[in-house]
């Protein structure tokens, strides 16, 4: 303690604003379930700690790893008491929005060869019920964004009476929205606190059939920075289109989506035909829907030359019913699209059309889609422990005492 004490006082003679220290680190926590010892991980350039950190219950195991699976996931706890509820805390810098995401990969790690499903809670309330063999070939993910009412919350899991199984978790992240991605115009922005954000889909168009991944560094600023996953999507019956990259900015570029899934879309095989995109929402209850859209285009790499002189007038429906209208004129020229709410049920169809007047086909780079949730969050203070803060600048000082304070 003496020495964490030390370490604290000398981060913040330096430190500014932001991340909170030790465990926020470049605005993100990210939390190895299962992993042992107090040292953290290195993985994709960043740093995990182990989860004993956050939680008492527990035990933890060691999977075997595959290809299909990251070093992250091949770890986890599980909870043989799942009769009651089993809690993370997380202490967060603040109660601005965050985006929250947990991994469950099964891995048959008790060898019963039976995934279970059980609930997952975010602040005492219901975040998901999980579903651990809903992907058999990697892991399952659930994501929110959430603006915490105080900033030390539960992230807890309890099995179900009805289908028993033991709850286990392989990750856990919470990634820091700050002011430059919640304003006014950002989809982060527009979402209202006290209200949660589900991810439904966060899809790439045209591009490479790997995920899209968190940024790993501080190198390239135009690849994917808050610390979200895209995930390819190929549309049998399209084109694949891949442009020019350019300096990640403009009107394509609203809640920073990297330059990867920007800069490749897909358009319909006769310029005349629609792009249609059917979305699956879990829930058979009505929802209000945030559905974001991406367009973008540049001169086209690796196929015929477009007509650059001509315009892309495209019509955005939603189950049949006009939405929006989009203008694409220049080389090189981008919108960012967000639907809400739409209220949603079961599947909705997003369709893309070509508009009066076009020139060039429609088209379509990315996609997120989200439903609301109300989360009436437990009332909880925070007692102001390990709140220092730790700038962007300061941070890999910040890293470097961590790694000296855990020892490795
Ligand atoms: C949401 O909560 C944050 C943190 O408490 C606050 O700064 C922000 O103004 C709130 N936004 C709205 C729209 O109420
Ligand atoms: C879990 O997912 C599997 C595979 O998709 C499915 O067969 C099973 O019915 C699901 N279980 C529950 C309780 O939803
Ligand atoms: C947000 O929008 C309001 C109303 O349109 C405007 O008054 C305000 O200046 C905007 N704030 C930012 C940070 O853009
Ligand atoms: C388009 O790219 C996807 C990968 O995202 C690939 O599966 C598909 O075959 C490609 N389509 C064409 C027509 O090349
Ligand atoms: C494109 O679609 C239109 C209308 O459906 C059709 O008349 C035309 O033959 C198609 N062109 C090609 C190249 O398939
Ligand atoms: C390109 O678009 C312009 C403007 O719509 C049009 O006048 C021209 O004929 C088009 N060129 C070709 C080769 O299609
Ligand atoms: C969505 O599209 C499918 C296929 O075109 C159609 O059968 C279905 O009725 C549409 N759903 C809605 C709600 O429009
Ligand atoms: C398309 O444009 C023509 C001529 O401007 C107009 O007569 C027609 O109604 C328009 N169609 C639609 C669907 O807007
Ligand atoms: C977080 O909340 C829990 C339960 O309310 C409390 O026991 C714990 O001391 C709090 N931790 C901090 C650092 O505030």
């Amino acid at each position: 303690m003496e020495k964490l004490v030390a370490v604290l006082l000398l981060v913040s003679a330096v430190g500014a604003h932001a991340a909170s220290f030790p465990f926020i680190l470049n605005y993100v926590l990210l939390i190895d379930c299962g992993l042992t010892g107090k040292t953290t991980e290195h993985y994709n350039n960043q740093i995990w700690f182990p989860d004993s950190f956050f939680i008492d219950p527990g035990k933890t195991k060691q999977i075997t790893s595959s290809p299909n699976v990251p070093q992250i996931m091949t770890t986890l706890r599980y909870f043989p008491h799942g009769e009651h509820m089993n809690c993370y805390r997380l202490q967060l810098s603040n109660t601005q929005k965050y985006i929250f995401r947990a991994g469950f990969y099964y891995g048959n790690y008790d060898g019963k060869s039976q995934p279970p499903v059980f609930d997952l809670f975010l602040g005492g309330q219901l975040w998901e019920t999980v579903n651990s063999s809903a992907s058999t070939e990697g892991p399952v993910f659930h994501e929110l964004v959430y603006a915490p009412k105080n900033d030390n919350i539960s992230v807890c899991l309890m099995g179900r009476k009805e289908s028993g199984g033991t709850p286990f978790i392989s990750s856990l992240e919470a990634t820091y929205l700050n002011e430059d991605e919640t304003h006014n115009h950002t989809v982060y922005g527009m979402m209202r606190n006290g209200t949660a954000y589900h991810l439904v889909a966060r899809l790439n168009f045209g591009g490479h059939d790997e995920v899209v991944e968190p940024w790993s560094g501080l190198a390239d600023l135009c690849e994917e920075r808050l610390n979200r996953y895209w995930t390819p999507q190929p549309m049998p019956g399209h084109k694949n289109l891949s442009f020019d990259a350019t300096a990640c900015s403009g009107s394509a570029y609203e809640n920073r989506p990297p330059n990867s899934v920007i800069n490749t879309a897909i358009s319909p095989a006769n310029a005349s035909q629609s792009i249609y995109v059917p979305v699956n929402f879990p829930t058979t209850t009505p929802q209000s829907a945030y559905i974001v859209l991406y367009f973008y285009q540049n001169r086209i790499v690796d196929g015929p030359p477009e007509n650059q002189s001509g315009t892309r007038n495209m019509d955005v429906y939603i189950d049949g019913v006009m939405r929006r209208n989009v203008k694409l004129e220049g080389l090189i020229s981008g919108d960012v699209v967000t639907l809400y709410p739409v209220l949603v049920q079961g599947t909705v169809n997003v369709t893309i059309s070509p508009a009066n007047g076009t020139v060039l086909p429609p088209l379509l780079n990315g996609m997120e889609v989200y439903y609301a949730t109300e989360l009436a969050e437990e009332a909880s203070s925070s007692n102001g422990v390990f709140k220092i803060s730790c700038s962007v600048i300061v941070v890999w000082v910040c890293q470097l005492i961590v790694s000296v304070f855990l020892g490795f």
